[in-house]
């Protein structure tokens, strides 16, 4: 479903944010790619979502590539970063509707699966309050029930908890796994590790730029003969992140 071919990213010319990834995430998979603030998660996850450049190397989605494929790969994935910011002015049923629009899905479609993800996620109280006015986690809410609209193949997670209290990310890693039933792949960044422990089928480690170790959780903690994964985690961590 997913390929990252040798991906590099560089922002200016002093060094390589992300330097020489590759992976792939086979359908109806859950991939976590795991790293500290900085590792480069967003840069990748950018690229792979198309809206940034890769300095070197390619990414197919489903056969598809970029620039080529632009609007078929954007038809086909759901994207959600922490950098996106809903308009504060605008509120839940507005800003659904613009974007319905903007992916032109079709008028009565879009009535009945704004009904059923506000009433999943209780947005529908709030439907028409302002987004400056709401929680951080029903914000967050109502950017998941965004992304995933058009109900994409590919859903591209970028710390999808962050700043959540733990019942609101409770309901998110619950509906990624219903998701993923419904043989729906996805790509998801943290930096927690308990999140990828319990959610994800393969995980990479992503540690300054570099993919420096890929398997599921027990396979790395097996690999590196540790008691469990969080002390997995560190091990790969100190042996290659240099100061
Ligand atoms: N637009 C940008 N211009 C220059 N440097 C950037 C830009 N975006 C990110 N970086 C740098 O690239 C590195 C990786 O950042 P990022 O991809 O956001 O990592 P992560 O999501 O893992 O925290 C960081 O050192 C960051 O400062
Ligand atoms: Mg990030």
């Amino acid at each position: 479903m997913l390929q990252v071919i040798h991906v590099s990213k560089r922002y200016s010319e002093d060094r390589l944010v992300v330097d020489d990834v590759s992976f792939s995430v086979d359908k109806g998979q859950i991939y976590g790619l795991l790293g500290p603030n900085g590792a480069g998660k967003t840069s990748l996850m950018l690229m792979i979502a198309t809206l940034l450049k890769p300095t070197s190397g390619s990414i197919l989605i489903d056969g598809l590539s970029a620039p080529r494929d632009t609007l078929k790969i954007h038809s086909q994935i759901g994207f959600l970063t922490t950098e996106v910011k809903l308009d504060p002015l605008s509120t839940p049923n507005r800003l659904y509707d613009f974007f319905a629009e903007l992916y032109s899905l079709p008028k009565d479609k879009i009535a009945q699966t704004k009904m059923e993800d506000f009433n999943r996620f209780g947005i529908t109280p709030f439907a028409d309050k302002r987004i400056v006015d709401l929680s951080t986690g029903m914000k967050q809410k109502v950017s998941i029930a965004i992304s995933l609209m058009h109900r994409p193949s590919l859903i591209i997670f970028d710390e999808p908890t962050n700043g959540l209290d733990i019942l609101t990310s409770k309901q998110v890693t619950d509906y990624l796994l219903e998701l993923k039933e419904q043989g729906r792949t996805i790509l998801l960044s943290t930096h927690i590790f308990q999140l990828v422990e319990s959610l994800c089928d393969r995980i990479g480690i992503l540690v300054d730029g570099h993919l420096v170790a890929e398997g599921s959780s027990e396979e790395l903690t097996d690999l590196t003969g540790s008691g469990n994964f969080e002390e997995a985690f560190f091990k790969i961590y100190t042996e290659h992140h240099k100061e």
